[in-house]
């Protein structure tokens, strides 16, 4: 399937639809208690520590989640590198349940808790550590070692030379573990490998910008040519987006030669495949080299304007360290009925819209933002547009829309208590008429980094928030016509936690 045969994802995103999309079975039941175990087990491979520091270095959170192109020749260390795989997928909590022992929680929120997204590192000599090919270790914080030597020019040139990519000191890869989190979403998992990586690229991309360090979302690279370096069984396994972070003036050298690595991982204890998922994957890949070069321009959507605006509010400005916040974020559980501030509501809608340094867009984010306001002090309940370029709202219908609010994020209490439900959509049509099937996983990408960085936001200005999933077509109908044609891509609830009693 070549990746400008789009009905490839039209089958895949209606057969997936909620409730009774034909990929997935309505009898399909999942205890967690079956969950598999959440990390990849390499069985012979040395490994080196990795320095955890998790001081804060006295950048904001807000400041951290809206910096824009930082232009700088920083070259991260061993202990900056640590910084940020521990803030991006590092273990941050742990929580006895009854019946299932202690669960460990990561620095970004994850669809059922199941961690299904790895982290590797392709550097050059970096102070600390050699050149090489490493995997990412949360549990114990340490880098497996696949391969020793400089490869990055092995990724640079999956990525048809991207510049930034050419000249970077360090790259992350993340890659998604179909079955570890197919066990409970079935094939509705592909759209989680991007979502999933989405909000830990919220955190990785705040966590390097505090450092002062460049970085950059490649979403256009040679897939075949990962799995090689990485030696991912493609079938199980996938590569999602690469992050070069850094800048040096220097040219890369060349690759030592590639050779097939003999090591033995264990990425997931659950097997069972859903053809579905490696339809779409496989669809939606870029072969050649020569593909992605012709395949990377990027997108630049028109809005619709309107004149009835209301603008937003003051941007609040709080001190908490990017750090903390990311370390007491977690999923709001539960959601008082009480209402936030349209000043905080602003604070947010602000600071998370600004431009993401990507190989798919200049613009801030290619879906349109919607929101259902349940409670915000100083803005009329009802269905609103967020226009960016004018920082401002439009109501689309005022009224009381709780029910509608819990119902479209799948009859759950969480968007029926929280304070506003924010829709990300967009025209995937348009989408994939310019990048064709990779166009999925850009629209899905670009909308979870955005609602990535709402969590860091909302927590920071003393708020909760939570990841929804949602009736997909439902949403459609709720916002239209002003959303008519549009899917929906992802959704975050924000409001006051419950204080427990
Ligand atoms: C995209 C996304 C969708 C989610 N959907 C739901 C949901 O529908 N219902 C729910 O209770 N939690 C949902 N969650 C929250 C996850 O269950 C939660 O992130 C996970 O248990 C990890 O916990 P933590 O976020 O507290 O670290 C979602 C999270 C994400 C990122």
């Amino acid at each position: 399937m070549q990746n400008h045969e789009i009905e490839a994802t039209w089958h895949y995103h209606n057969g997936t639809k909620h409730p009774n999309g034909m990929l997935l079975n309505r009898f399909h039941v999942y205890h967690p208690s079956h969950r598999p175990t959440p990390y990849k087990i390499y069985k012979n491979v040395s490994q080196i520590d990795l320095p955890l520091n998790k001081t804060p270095i006295g950048i904001s959170t807000l400041d951290a989640i809206s910096a824009e192109n930082i232009d700088n020749h920083i070259i991260p260390d061993l202990d900056i590198l640590g910084r940020i795989l521990y803030f991006s997928s590092g273990i941050t909590k742990k929580i006895k349940f009854q019946g299932l022992g202690e669960m460990e929680f990561r620095a970004a929120s994850c669809t059922g808790a199941l961690y299904h997204i790895e982290i590797y590192l392709i550097c050059s000599d970096i102070p600390g550590l050699g050149a090489g090919v490493y995997h990412f270790d949360p549990k114990h914080m340490k880098l497996d070692v696949i391969r020793l030597g400089d490869f990055r020019k092995f990724v640079s040139q999956s990525t048809a030379d991207e510049p930034f990519t050419n000249q970077a000191p360090a790259i992350l890869v993340f890659t998604d573990v179909f079955s570890r989190n197919s066990i409970k979403y079935q094939s509705r998992e592909y759209r989680h490998a991007f979502w999933d990586s989405g909000t830990i690229l919220a955190n990785t991309i705040a966590i390097t910008s505090a450092h002062k360090i460049p970085s950059k979302i490649i979403t256009g690279f040679a897939d075949s040519k990962i799995c090689e370096l990485l030696g991912l069984d493609i079938n199980k396994e996938a590569p999602i987006v690469i992050v070069p972070i850094g800048q040096t003036m220097q040219d890369m050298s060349i690759c030592p030669t590639m050779q097939e690595i003999n090591i033995e991982a264990i990425s997931s204890d659950y097997e069972i495949e859903y053809p579905e998922i490696n339809a779409m994957h496989e669809a939606s890949c870029l072969l050649t080299e020569t593909e992605v070069k012709s395949w990377r321009h990027q997108i630049t959507l028109e809005r619709k304007q309107s004149n009835k605006l209301i603008p937003l509010g003051k941007n609040i400005t709080t001190c908490e360290s990017l750090e903390n916040t990311i370390i007491r974020r977690g999923s709001t559980r539960k959601f008082s009925l009480e209402s936030i501030t349209f000043d905080q509501l602003s604070t947010i809608l602000n600071k998370t819209t600004s431009k993401i340094n990507s190989d798919f867009t200049s613009m801030e984010s290619l879906s349109d933002i919607y929101i259902i306001v349940n409670a915000v002090d100083g803005l009329e309940s009802g269905s609103y547009y967020f226009v960016k370029e004018k920082n401002a709202l439009e109501q689309l219908r005022k009224g009381n829309f709780r029910h509608a609010s819990g119902n479209l994020g799948l009859d759950q209490d969480l968007p029926y208590d929280a304070s506003v439900t924010i829709f990300f959509m967009l025209n995937l049509d348009k989408i994939l008429e310019h990048f064709g099937n990779r166009g999925y996983r850009v629209a899905q990408l670009d909308a979870a980094i955005t609602g990535g960085k709402m969590y860091l936001a909302s927590y920071a200005l003393g708020l909760g928030a939570t990841g929804l999933t949602f009736y997909d077509d439902l949403v459609t109908n709720f916002f239209s016509p002003h959303a008519e044609n549009k899917e929906t891509m992802f959704l975050i609830a924000i409001g006051k936690k419950e204080k427990p009693t």
